[in-house]
């Protein structure tokens, strides 16, 4: 049986569109533009480089065909700026604003710039959205913005306190969009994404996610850190299943009442089994035992304890089904990094 997924990149094809991706040189939005361009789709990409590079704009451009890669046009600019976004707006269908300064630690040393990204920037781009009447304006969210709520799985209705200046920025962020369908009637979905993970994820400095910097350690037989004893659990979800919800979103999100959703797999790994996964499938690909030392550290501010998303809402009003489990989907990002991160 065809999934719905499956369905909408075949009437994509048949019938292609023009979707911004804000964000489009960064880890998920690069994997949106790879995805989009394969499907035939004009994408117009925002990024001012905060945290995004060329380099994965490039890799894209090497992985599509050449008439793919015509049919995409770059903007280098800053969502702080309101002109740059009636520019990249003007004439889509479909927005998919990705662009944010993420990490929870660089806010809480910086509230202040990431509070101008991810909250004047957000709001630019949802002014923007609604003068220009685009078809769908879907955004990322976070599942920061459960922050202190107790209860497993996390359901979209039941939020708690925000814990990092990050968390208020993407809880801002869906009060807005509220706020925007009431008064102006501009509808939008959120999608409160779990840890994601994958190829073009950074694995460099001192914001780096866990998954990306513990691969690279592994790969050069480094040390890990943990913060805290080990037994945090994430529910990491691999960057496809991302891009799956963000096309189901933008071609379904009009037809249903609810405003945000989780993205996850539905499935908790705790940051000791997360050890054991990433020393595995590295092993298993360089045929050899490495096993890198681990230490563990003080818990980090502002970090939730445990994450884990009832992804039953998504499931059943937009049809999205992950493709790939923390396994399956480790098992690619292992590959890209062994072939992408130079040893050092
Ligand atoms: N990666 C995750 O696990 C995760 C989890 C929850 C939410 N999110 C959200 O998903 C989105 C994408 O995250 P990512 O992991 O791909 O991060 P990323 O840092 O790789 O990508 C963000 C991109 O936005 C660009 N950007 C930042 N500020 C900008 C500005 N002012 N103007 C234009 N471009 C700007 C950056 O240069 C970068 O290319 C973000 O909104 C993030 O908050 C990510």
């Amino acid at each position: 049986m065809t999934t719905r997924y499956e369905q909408v990149k075949a009437e994509l094809q048949e019938n292609p569109k023009t979707w911004l991706i804000t964000g489009v040189a960064g880890f998920i939005g690069s994997n949106l533009l790879e995805t989009l361009l394969r499907l035939d789709q004009a994408v117009v990409g925002l990024d001012n480089f905060a945290t995004g590079h060329q380099r994965n704009l490039d890799e894209v451009q090497d992985l599509v065909e050449k008439e793919q890669w015509e049919r995409f046009r770059f903007i280098e600019g800053d969502i702080c700026d309101l002109e740059t976004c009636r520019q990249a707006v003007g004439s889509v269908d479909y927005v998919l604003h990705q662009a944010a300064l993420g990490s929870v630690p660089r806010s809480i040393n910086d509230p202040i710039t990431t509070n101008k990204a991810n909250i004047d920037g957000f709001l630019n781009m949802l002014v923007a959205a609604k003068d220009e009447d685009v078809d769908s304006f879907t955004y990322a969210a976070s599942s920061s913005t459960y922050g202190d709520h107790p209860a497993l799985p996390k359901v979209e209705e039941n939020i708690g306190n925000p814990l990092s200046p990050y968390a208020v920025t993407k809880y801002v962020n869906e009060l807005y969009a509220d706020v925007f369908l009431r008064v102006y009637g501009f509808k939008s979905i959120g999608l409160r994404y779990f840890n994601v993970f994958g190829p073009r994820q950074d694995p460099e400095g001192a914001y780096a996610a866990v998954i990306p910097r513990w691969i690279a350690a592994v790969i050069n037989e480094e040390k890990i850190f943990i913060n805290g004893d080990g037994e945090t659990s994430r529910d990491f979800c691999y960057v496809r299943n991302v891009v799956q919800a963000n096309i189901l979103a933008a071609i379904y999100g009009g037809m249903v009442d609810s405003k945000v959703f989780n993205v996850a797999c539905g499935k908790r790994t705790s940051l000791n089994g997360l050890y054991d996964l990433v020393s595995e499938k590295i092993n298993k690909k360089i045929g050899k035992e490495v096993r890198v030392e681990r230490e563990y550290k003080e818990f980090r501010k502002g970090d939730v304890r445990h994450s884990l998303a009832d992804i039953s809402s998504i499931g059943h009003l937009l049809g999205y089904k992950p493709e790939y489990d923390i396994e399956s989907g480790l098992d690619e990002a292992v590959s890209w990094c062994l072939s992408n991160y130079e040893k050092k």
